[in-house]
């Protein structure tokens, strides 16, 4: 392999062992989960790359610190040990966990609403962070810049925030009325594409002539500390910890999902820099919602290896070679024409099915189609975004069309080699190259909510 890929940091010592299926096996499989792959059995599939969401593995020094988890309710040493880690990264004086990040979005979002018609402005909110601000009465607004929808374009930040666009928001619909500015890092919806902190800096000080807080949604906050360093002028010879801790210092709430850069399977983080009356607001909602604030949903174990986990997730060593084996295979399929979201992102490669599969309407779900070809043809599981997704609008009933149809191959941590990206690269490239022969899908039966978990498809005119 090319040295410009690095290698395993790590000696892999234990495995577990992945079933391989003959295609009739897996057309039957398929077929059986109404082609719909949410509905597969994750022992049916031979590489799963739906998400990279609690789907990692572990360090020997992670399982070691579990046998050490005080399960105490009120007061554990663990939280206590995880405080300081949170502390010692973020530089914030309050936190308390939560069982992932969606619950920690349910928890803090709420207390920022006020009054009706306020609004939270992000570059792109993420799916659960919407349906948060949504039901907290509030609206979502993104404002990321337009080089983000052009899949070709070589811009090392296209998860930025468009400077201009955020002030005219917060302008036309009044300060007051601003709930909180949310910056993603990395920025999911885009592509895994990571914000400058020459941005971030820039959205602070807007947040700051506005009055408006800043909220970190951190999930990949690592992976984009890590893009600034190889990307951003100034920060070649910076620590990874030292770039998170200035992501940290322009924000005053810091919300993590710590399934993805926590390294672990299960866990959530809400940290708050100086803001003693919202940190008492947050730890009455927890208790019904999460469990008692030193816990809020972990337990002392998980608590422990998220201590762990946090400080692996900010090694370079390991950053280097996560982001190298996305882009390995990024690079694989763009070398063989297929069209993917480039600058390759953190977590995931992006394959733009629009252009994929231009016979296919987005009412008839491009990339619902290629996610189920690749599946057939190889046992992998990826995930449609698109119009799938987006679902109806809610007064029309009319299909919403997004702007790009997406296939997304999430890469696990620490899970696959660079093989199991070779066997995915020929897989796609296969399909690619066979891509008239792709069908719609139409729905047998249409789920009305979030409809791309449980509906059921069949494809227009079989498969053949
Ligand atoms: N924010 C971002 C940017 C995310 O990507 C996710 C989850 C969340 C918040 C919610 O966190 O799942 O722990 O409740 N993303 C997963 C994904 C589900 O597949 O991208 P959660």
């Amino acid at each position: 392999m090319d040295k410009k890929y690095s290698a395993e940091p790590y000696r892999i010592k234990m495995v577990e062992p992945i079933k391989e299926t003959s295609r009739q096996e897996r057309e039957m499989l398929l077929k059986n989960a109404g082609y719909n792959p949410f509905s597969l059995k994750s022992e049916d599939v031979y590489i799963d790359l739906l998400t990279d969401s609690g789907t990692g593995a572990m360090s020997q020094e992670q399982w070691g610190a579990m046998m050490v988890g005080d399960e105490a309710y009120a007061g554990s040493r663990s939280f206590f040990k995880l405080e300081s880690v949170v502390r010692n990264i973020t530089g914030y004086q309050y936190f308390m966990p939560v069982h992932q990040g969606r619950g920690a979005e349910q928890v803090l979002l709420p207390q920022l609403v006020t009054k009706k018609g306020m609004y939270y402005i992000s570059n792109i909110h993420f799916d659960t962070t919407r349906a948060h601000v949504e039901l907290a009465g509030a609206r979502a607004l993104d404002c990321v810049i337009e080089a983000c929808f052009d899949i070709d374009l070589d811009h090392p930040f296209k998860g930025n925030f468009d400077l201009d666009q955020l002030e005219r928001i917060i302008n036309s619909k009044g300060k007051e009325n601003i709930a909180g500015i949310i910056m993603t890092i990395t920025n999911n919806s885009a592509g895994g594409q990571p914000v400058s902190m020459e941005n971030l800096r820039a959205v602070k000080q807007i947040a700051n002539k506005y009055q408006i807080p800043t909220i970190i949604d951190g999930a990949r906050y690592a992976e984009n500390a890590f893009f600034i360093k190889q990307r951003e002028k100034g920060y070649e010879d910076k620590t990874i910890i030292d770039i998170a801790r200035e992501e940290c210092s322009y924000a005053d709430i810091f919300l993590m999902s710590a399934k993805k850069d926590g390294l672990v399977n299960m866990g959530g983080i809400i940290a708050i820099k100086d803001n003693e009356e919202l940190f008492n607001k947050c730890k009455v909602t927890v208790i019904p919602y999460e469990g008692f604030p030193t816990y809020g949903g972990m337990n002392g174990r998980d608590m422990e290896a998220l201590s762990v986990g946090l400080m692996e997730g900010l090694d370079e060593r390991y950053l280097r070679h996560r982001t190298d084996q996305v882009r390995y295979l990024g690079d694989k399929l763009k070398a063989a024409g297929v069209p993917i979201q480039y600058p390759i992102g953190g977590h995931a490669v992006f394959v733009e099915c629009k252009r994929f599969a231009p016979h296919i309407p987005s009412y008839q779900f491009p990339a619902l189609s290629v996610t189920n070809a690749i599946y057939l043809e190889a046992g992998i599981r990826a995930v449609e975004i698109g119009s799938l997704l987006l679902g109806r609008d809610p007064d029309t009933h009319e299909n919403k069309v997004s702007e790009m149809e997406l296939m997304r191959l999430t890469i696990p941590r620490r899970v696959y080699t660079y093989k199991h990206m070779d066997v995915v690269a020929d897989a796609v490239i296969h399909v690619y190259q066979h891509r008239h022969e792709l069908k719609g899908y139409e729905f047998v039966y249409e789920s009305p909510i979030l409809r791309h978990f449980t509906s059921t498809f069949k494809p227009i005119g079989g498969l053949k």
